[in-house]
């Protein structure tokens, strides 16, 4: 019998060889070259620790809360679309790990299971991810829907007026999502004599492209819940988001699928949170495969950070059980190099624990 995993990469691993190509590569890849793709990871490999020791480490606490809602630990659940691509589960199961490991679930628009299936299948602290279609009024019901079932948050896609070209999804010809959450509201023919996926061709039909920074003031006037926006690089687009009255920055390039050669968000995240200086908590996204990954985001000021890729991995290894795994393995992680860094709390992880490249300029 195989050794079991003992890190997220090695779930990679493990996902690869039990998914269908086309699924596999749906969930690894990124846009054209992938350079983004592989910074993402390598600009926290160029980060270094800095420990203090002789601190008092023999009880270290990752807990925490985000938006008033109390989390076992600064790591919540990106939202990411198909689960069932990964496992039939799909996202019932990745909620009810999310519920066992105290944490919070994005849920993505573009999910397999219904938005009503997953809510009603645990207590997990769900947030719903939102991608405005051309058809305004289907963003009114779905967040209607998403506020009458218990969802807190909204968090708003604003990376995507069009799919960003994945090739390894154009080669396999990638299937069309099955969007439950739009059934009976909205249905797409697929013409399979146009080139590209079939992914692109649904979205370029779907996603509208001309949604604007007065949007998010009509995404706020349309719900009690607060709104969140994810896929922010820039300082200017974050003061744009704190004048629009958003709750919450998500600093994100989407797992580097949409624009490629786009910096990593860790590289940027420092200069967004300085220019938020505190009006809105900050999360970030993007190639988080390691404790001493967010324990790095926490010391560049975000709040917690979200983990994309890894929970597909884990759910298509071994479904709920796979994704409680991928997650108590970083939370372990991190207690570990909390301790191995003096940092007994959270509070304790300060800008003086990591050196950039740009500090050693
Ligand atoms: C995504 N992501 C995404 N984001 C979003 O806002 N709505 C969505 O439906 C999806 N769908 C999706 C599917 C798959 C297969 C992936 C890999 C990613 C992006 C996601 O929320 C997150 O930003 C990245 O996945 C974070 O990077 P890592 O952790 O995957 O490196």
């Amino acid at each position: 019998m195989e050794s079991p995993p003992l890190n997220l990469r090695e779930f990679e691993e493990l996902a690869r060889r039990a998914l269908p190509k086309m699924f596999f590569d749906y969930i690894r890849g990124g846009a054209e070259d992938e350079f983004t793709l592989r910074q993402n990871t390598e600009a926290f490999q160029r980060i270094s620790l800095i420990p203090r020791v002789l601190v008092d480490v023999s009880s270290v606490n990752i807990s925490t809360s985000f938006l008033g809602y109390d989390l076992s630990a600064p790591i919540m659940v990106a939202p990411t679309g198909q689960h069932k691509f990964a496992h039939p589960g799909g996202e019932v199961s990745t909620a009810r790990a999310a519920a066992k490991c105290k944490t919070i679930m994005v849920l993505s628009f573009s999910s397999s299971c219904k938005i009503e299936e997953v809510a009603s299948s645990c207590n997990a602290i769900r947030f719903f991810q939102l991608y405005v279609y051309k058809r305004r009024e289907i963003a009114v019901k779905l967040v209607n829907r998403a506020e009458s079932l218990g969802f807190k948050a909204i968090v708003v896609t604003v990376d995507t007026p069009r799919l960003g070209r994945r090739e390894a999804d154009i080669r396999n010809k990638m299937i069309p999502p099955k969007i439950s959450n739009l059934e009976g509201l909205l249905s797409i023919d697929v013409d399979s004599q146009k080139g590209g996926s079939y992914l692109e061709q649904f979205a370029s039909e779907t996603f509208d492209p001309s949604l604007s920074w007065k949007d998010i003031v009509w995404l706020k006037s349309i719900t009690k819940l607060p709104v969140l926006v994810k896929g922010i690089l820039s300082t200017e687009d974050a003061r744009k988001a704190i004048e629009a009255g958003v709750s919450g920055i998500i600093v994100s390039n989407h797992g580097a699928r949409q624009l490629d050669y786009v910096s990593p968000s860790i590289s940027v995240l420092e200069e967004v949170v300085k220019a938020v200086g505190g009006a809105v908590p900050v999360l970030v996204d993007g190639g988080i495969r390691r404790g001493t990954d967010v324990f790095k985001a926490l010391a560049l000021g975000a709040n917690a950070v979200m983990v994309g890729r890894p929970i597909l991995y884990g759910l298509a290894v071994e479904g709920e059980q796979g994704v409680i795994k991928v997650i108590e393995m970083l939370k372990n992680e991190l207690e570990l190099t909390m301790a191995l860094a003096g940092c007994p709390t959270l509070k304790d992880i300060t800008r003086k624990h990591v050196q950039t490249p740009a500090d050693r300029l």
